[in-house]
């Protein structure tokens, strides 16, 4: 049996969906297909964290420096993106009752009109709903996020809104994509690699890392159990002793 009672669950935890191109080397297959099975497991994860009763969640899909990958790479991708944008507004009344809300981190503008057009219709539609925030981050990069802030800011310093001193983190805060959701107190990537990679780095100021060597496709309901047992033990002191 499942043993998925946790005495204390993260408010918001962060997902690293790597591994898919070795998954699919390993088995002498295209990268893409990595990415076909790799979209499997977001949606199959996205919704077994939200039984599970966390609030948010973030994954990480594509990042503003993936655009170097090769042409067809990408394509596959963003078509997986644009088949789950069609997914979920084909399925919106059921997401509405699940009180799903979904939020697209990132630059839309270097996107397709569709690609926008379907993620704005999403995120309008979903925006009353609180029981699970489901984000996915695409052409997301970190510092280019906290970058956009802090150019607002300047604005209203300019105009004389308001003084270099009186800027506060809470409205750096403000002008980011997750403006109102809570910090990341959890970060989870698979596939042995261990870093951020410019993922929700302020977010993460304060966040628990976990990491594993299972490649994302072969990424189960068990892995994140366990990602959230070790998630109880951890003693966080913020800073604190
Ligand atoms: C990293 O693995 C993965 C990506 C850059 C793409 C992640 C995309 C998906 C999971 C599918 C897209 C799904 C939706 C719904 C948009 P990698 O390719 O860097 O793996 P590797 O390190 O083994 O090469």
């Amino acid at each position: 049996m499942a043993d998925n009672n946790f005495s204390v669950l993260p408010a918001h935890i962060g997902i690293i969906m790597d591994g898919n191109g070795r998954w699919a080397k390993s088995r002498g297959l295209p990268r893409k297909m990595g990415h076909i099975e790799g979209a499997k497991t977001f949606r199959r994860i996205g919704e077994y964290a939200g039984d599970l009763g966390i609030r948010h969640i973030s994954f990480y899909a594509f990042s503003t420096e993936n655009w170097a990958r090769p042409e067809d790479e990408v394509n596959a991708i963003m078509k997986l993106f644009g088949d789950y944008l069609k997914e979920a507004e084909d399925r919106l009344q059921e997401n509405i009752e699940k009180g799903i809300r979904l939020r697209f981190l990132g630059d839309k503008d270097a996107l397709t009109p569709e690609l926008r057009a379907a993620m704005e219709y999403l995120e309008n539609a979903t925006k009353d709903m609180d029981k699970v925030n489901l984000n996915l981050a695409i052409n997301y990069g970190g510092q280019q996020e906290i970058l956009h802030s802090v150019k607002n800011i300047a604005r209203d310093v300019l105009s004389g809104k308001i003084k270099p001193d009186e800027i506060t983190s809470d409205m750096i805060q403000q002008g980011l994509y997750t403006a109102e959701q809570p910090p990341v107190d959890l970060v989870i990537r698979p596939s042995g690699e261990q870093r951020l990679s410019n993922f929700l780095l302020w977010q993460s100021a304060y966040a628990e890392f976990w990491y594993s060597d299972v490649l994302w496709p072969d990424f189960t309901e068990r892995d994140l159990d366990e990602a959230l047992r070790a998630y109880e033990k951890r003693n966080r002191r913020f800073g604190g002793v």
